[in-house]
């Protein structure tokens, strides 16, 4: 009889693709996907816990399962991820969801196999496993990917810069880059396979190399590799950190023939007093000469950044300092985020905490502010011809993205295929472009 598995993922792109892990070995063991709870023989939640209000979702969805497990007893449901690798919130899982027959942490994902087997074979009922960090690479398993033309690529694990309000680094472990070849060939074999897109990952993909068993190669060199392979392909990569982004990466992408002119560069706020708080490592002044070196280098650079608004102490003042980055820098995209006490991290120790009213206040604007940059950044678009990556069909809309990752509803497809086509834009309606196929 058919069995079928159902992954809740929570939190970024690390975790999606470490979801296609967890589905790889779960097609290995002849399971199917399903979106119905209730069909399910096996569920895993893949947490995040980089905002609280991330954390509150999980637990809320966990609990929801209980009520179905009641009805049917020998599904079999396991919550991993971020979150699980804080001991404390391990603990209160398996505490308080005595449903769930399998915990495991960051560090031993790669052994899900083990442990789910050890539940069907009524080895144990039940399987806690939050371990300390290896000092090796975590083995790889076969990814099922489930994201259309895109495909991700870890190129390192971890994260060395303790940002002051970041759980990551503690979560995630110290950084492990993953030999060059290795990440070439699995490229290669993606291009092969069809894949138009791939995104490289890591905390910080510009310390590439740095650290770990490969301190020969760096991330230059690596996306240089990338590069060589032949096909007609886009490579995409995050994250990367305002302090480590080279000239030398930026004169690679901009002389490549496959790497996307998009960089995501989180700035997180605009303010040198709080970027120092945080940790960062870098100065405004820093920053923005980074983006003058980038668009010298790539004129039609397409920029994007993360902002986190209501850090301890930030005021009316220094937050203007923020508005008036994004106005300078002129981003395509800001993802904004409200400062979300993490325990454990030495900004959660900090005085000063902004009450969540002038948080919430702050984002609103800061996205307002953003949504009419955006606006008036798209209408060079307008009558232009541009390369589009056609990349999914949803109720009759066919959408695509631009190599530099601006998204594109496409009017006339007669016939969808994940391809890139030629697409003349004729309109902007809430910062999607419209256009149709030439
Ligand atoms: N509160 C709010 N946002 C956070 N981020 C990381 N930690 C926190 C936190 N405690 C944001 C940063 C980072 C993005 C992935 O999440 O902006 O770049
Ligand atoms: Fe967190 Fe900073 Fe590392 Fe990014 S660089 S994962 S924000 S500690």
């Amino acid at each position: 009889m058919q069995k079928y598995y159902k992954i809740v993922t929570f939190g970024c792109q690390m975790n999606v693709h470490e979801s296609e892990k967890i589905a790889g070995t779960l097609e290995s063991l002849g399971y199917k996907a399903t979106e119905i709870d209730e069909q399910a023989d096996v569920v895993v939640f893949n947490t995040c816990c980089v905002r609280e209000a991330a954390e509150q979702k999980a637990l809320g969805n966990i609990g929801k399962f209980k009520p179905i497990k009641k009805q049917k007893k020998d599904m079999i449901i396991a919550v991993c991820g971020c979150m699980v690798q804080q001991e404390k919130r391990a603990e209160q899982i398996y505490k308080t969801f005595p449903f769930v027959n399998i915990v495991f942490g960051t560090h031993n994902s790669y052994k899900f196999k083990e442990y789910l087997e050890s539940v069907l074979n009524k080895k144990q009922k039940r399987v806690y496993q939050v371990v300390k960090e290896d000092p090796c690479l975590p083995l790889e398993v076969e990814s099922f990917r489930t994201s259309g033309a895109n495909a991700w690529v870890n190129i390192m694990y971890g994260c060395n810069n303790f940002c002051t309000y970041c759980i990551v680094p503690y979560v995630r472990g110290r950084e492990k880059s993953r030999p060059m070849e290795e990440i070439v060939s699995e490229c290669k074999k993606l291009v092969e396979n069809g894949y138009k897109e791939i995104t490289l990952l890591g905390q910080n993909v510009n310390s590439y190399g740095n650290t770990f068993n490969n301190g020969k190669n760096n991330f230059a060199e690596l996306l240089k590799e990338v590069d060589k392979i032949e096909g007609n392909f886009v490579i995409k990569f995050l994250t990367s950190h305002p302090k480590d982004l080279s000239e030398e990466v930026v004169k690679v992408i901009a002389n490549s023939k496959h790497i996307s002119h998009m960089i995501h560069l989180p700035v997180q706020c605009g303010n040198n007093r709080l970027l120092k708080l945080m940790n960062r490592n870098y100065t405004v002044e820093h920053y923005l000469n980074t983006i003058d070196m980038i668009k010298k280098h790539i004129p039609d650079v397409n920029l994007s950044t993360d902002i986190i608004v209501g850090f301890p102490t930030e005021t009316e003042e220094d937050f203007e300092d923020t508005l008036n980055l994004l106005k300078k820098v002129q981003y395509n995209t800001v993802f904004g985020f409200i400062y979300s006490k993490r325990s454990g991290t030495p900004a959660d120790k900090m005085e000063g905490h902004i009450p969540l009213d002038i948080k919430r206040k702050r984002v609103n604007k800061l996205l307002a502010l953003q949504r009419e940059i955006e606006k008036e950044k798209l209408k060079r678009f307008l009558g232009q011809t541009i390369k589009v990556l056609m990349t999914d069909r949803k109720e009759g809309k066919v959408f695509g993205k631009t190599d530099c990752g601006i998204n594109v509803i496409i009017e006339n497809v007669q016939e969808f295929k994940v391809d890139f086509v030629n697409v003349k834009i004729n309109e902007i309606k809430n910062t999607k472009l419209i256009g149709e196929i030439v």
